[in-house]
């Protein structure tokens, strides 16, 4: 069952910190519908049972559907933020459907691996520590796109998803090898 994989999921990350001193978790996998963006929604809706603090975002900026559908109109944009259109202090990521805060996913004129590999991500990252106990970063496909492998250098736990029968040994070694740092648990249906 999807919310007994969840559960142990959460299980092994809080036992793989037993400091509370990795917050930041990265999700992708090989290629796209993989189940990435489910499995961190998942994920957090599990850990606010916890009675932390948690923080979505929605870092595959590229693509234009959202597997998720929550009503995004007075939503905080993960850009604003990026681009010091907005600051952290003056808005609240809180979406009450939810249940969490979440930084969304808004399309950009700017190259998404452009705005990954510049200063800006990891100068929001650091002011957003600051303000939650996990952070769940939602990724882009990692064989796809550059932004997954920069987004794992400033994550502390990155989580590697393969879909079962479907993803091959070659995609998965391939994308691993990709991945900066790998302290996260490798298998996942
Ligand atoms: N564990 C699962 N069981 C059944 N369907 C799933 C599961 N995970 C994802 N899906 C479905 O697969 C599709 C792609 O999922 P998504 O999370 O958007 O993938 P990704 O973010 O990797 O592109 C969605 O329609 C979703 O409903
Ligand atoms: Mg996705």
């Amino acid at each position: 069952m999807v919310s007994e994989a969840v559960r142990n999921l959460r299980t092994s990350i809080l036992m793989s910190n037993p400091n509370q001193d990795k917050k930041v978790i990265m999700l992708t996998s090989s290629i796209p519908k993989e189940g990435k963006t489910i499995l961190t929604y998942a994920l957090a809706q599990n850990m606010v049972g916890l009675d932390k603090r948690i923080l979505l975002i929605e870092a595959d900026i590229r693509r234009r559907v959202h597997s998720v559908k929550i009503d995004r109109n007075n939503t905080v944009a993960l850009l604003d933020l990026m681009m010091g259109h907005k600051e952290f202090k003056d808005v609240n990521p809180f979406v009450e459907e939810l249940g969490f805060d979440i930084l969304t996913a808004t399309s950009s004129d700017m190259n998404a691996a452009d705005l990954f590999a510049s200063e800006r991500f990891p100068k929001l990252l650091t002011e957003l520590r600051e303000n939650y106990d996990y952070i769940l970063i939602d990724s882009p496909p990692i064989l796809s796109v550059p932004d997954a492998r920069l987004i794992s250098a400033v994550s502390d736990i990155n989580i590697y998803i393969v879909k079962w029968n479907k993803t091959t040994r070659a995609q998965v070694e391939q994308g691993l090898n990709m991945i900066s740092s790998i302290r996260a648990p490798k298998q996942l249906d």
